[in-house]
């Protein structure tokens, strides 16, 4: 049978990676899918690359991407740029052209998914964005075809590697922010822009598109709560590690009677729970299905063959799927796109969840009194409650709470800064059982 040709946009971590492991593997992936695959084209700005990763030389190499998407001789393009632009437009001129398309670009199918799926539709082509959520774990994979007999009741993911890096590292090295970001940067996980690790965007992303498979829902990334780690201080890490928790940067989506819980945020989880162990860069995905239960997925969520294993292994898939009728194809996201519905993704005053607040406090008598008072009278339910010095006269109070709702929460915090014993702000992490 003829090879599969396919045309690389993007040579650095990723489609290097991408190269290599196509070139290695390339005996074994032939077997898989019954035709060869061979990487045609390249486009890349540095060209030296192809040599200095040890590339077949006969591979065709240009700077211009549209070269590559324009190539008559290519079957499917892998948009390995990242970003919102080009990539839109070379993906979407890509799919015009016929051409079916593999991306890693988490941000680009977060916010233009709807319109290049709709187009991809059209034109009876295939995108595929396996390596866009959590590197190389296949987690696309299982939510589309693996659970797609459940009703997806929740998930919550370690979907950030250097957020999870950056918790890791302080937690256990004591070590300060900064410095830990920075050695993420050196080491090629973190973002071209590293607020989107630190701020919970890239982990935003990611979890908008594990939303809309899990519900079959649009994506709505502008919907998603985003929180990022920055205001987490090791004086917090420290206590829930005393309480029994750590401290995690989860992507959470949870159907409830009212609407769909999308948020990213800090998250204490009980230590016992598998997924509070995932450190480092690594990532984790837990589902909770109705049929199945509890379903755990772990693996490296960036660098570049982990990521390479992903896109590899959606253009096998590609490949396989190169004969079938578009309307005999999994659907982009996991639910028929007629059937993709309209619930509603709830703000966030309106989700569910215990809390952990610190409070510090001038050390006199009647404070706590005041304070407990406020938590009840908001309807919130005191699980327990501890006190640290902080100097002479000052003292954090530690509180865990039950469930309860967050626009509960955000008033009783309005009141508590208003008391006078009370100075700064007072500092809230999301509780979640996972259970
Ligand atoms: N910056 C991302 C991370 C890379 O740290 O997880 C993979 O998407």
């Amino acid at each position: 049978m003829k090879p599969v040709k396919v045309g690389l946009l993007g040579l650095g971590t990723v489609g290097g990676g991408t190269a290599v492991v196509l070139q290695r593997n390339a005996e074994e992936i032939a077997r898989r899918v019954g035709r060869s695959i061979i990487v045609d084209h390249i486009a890349t700005l540095d060209l030296g690359r192809v040599d200095e990763l040890g590339l077949n030389p006969s591979i065709r190499a240009t700077q211009q991407a549209s070269d590559v998407v324009n190539d008559p001789e290519i079957d499917i393009v892998i948009e390995l740029i990242g970003g919102y632009s080009p990539a839109k437009e070379l993906v979407l001129e890509a799919i015009e052209n016929g051409k079916h398309v593999v991306t890693a670009n988490k941000a680009l199918i977060a916010m233009h998914g709807t319109e290049i799926f709709a187009k991809a539709q059209e034109k009876g082509v295939i995108v595929a964005f396996e390596a866009a959520v959590a590197g190389g774990i296949p987690i696309i994979k299982a939510m589309r075809e693996g659970l797609a007999g459940n009703q997806i009741e929740w998930l919550a993911g370690i979907i950030n590697g250097t957020g999870n890096f950056i918790l890791t590292e302080m937690r256990d090295k004591g070590r300060a922010f900064d410095d830990v970001l920075a050695e993420a940067q050196a080491l090629g996980y973190a973002e071209a822009d590293p607020t989107f690790d630190v701020e919970g965007i890239d982990a935003a992303h990611k979890l908008s598109i594990l939303s809309s498979l899990a519900y079959g829902i649009p994506l709505q990334f502008e919907k998603t709560y985003t929180e990022g780690i920055s205001k987490i201080t090791a004086e917090d890490v420290e206590n829930a590690s005393e309480l029994g928790y750590r401290i995690k940067h989860l992507g959470i989506a949870r159907r409830t009677d009212r609407g769909i819980e999308q948020r990213v945020h800090p998250t204490m989880i009980p230590e016992k729970q598998l997924i509070a162990n995932v450190d480092g860069v690594m990532n984790a995905v837990l589902v909770q299905g109705d049929a199945v239960g509890p379903t755990l997925y772990y693996g490296a969520g960036a660098g570049d063959e982990p990521t390479a294993s992903a896109v590899v292994a959606d253009i096998v898939d590609v490949a396989r799927a190169l004969t079938s009728e578009p309307d005999n194809r999994v659907p982009h996201l996991a639910f028929q796109s007629e059937a993709i519905a309209d619930i509603a993704i709830l703000d966030i005053s309106e989700i569910e969840t215990a809390f952990y607040l610190r409070i510090c406090v001038q050390d006199q008598s009647g404070v706590l009194a005041d304070m407990t008072k406020i938590l009840a009278d908001n309807g919130i339910n005191i699980e327990a409650i501890t006190q640290k010095d902080v100097n002479q006269n000052q003292v954090n109070i530690i509180i865990l709470t039950h469930v309860v709702r967050e626009g509960n929460m955000n008033q009783a915090i309005t009141s508590l800064e208003q008391l006078e014993a009370v100075t700064g702000e007072v500092s809230r992490i999301r509780v979640e059982s996972l259970s």
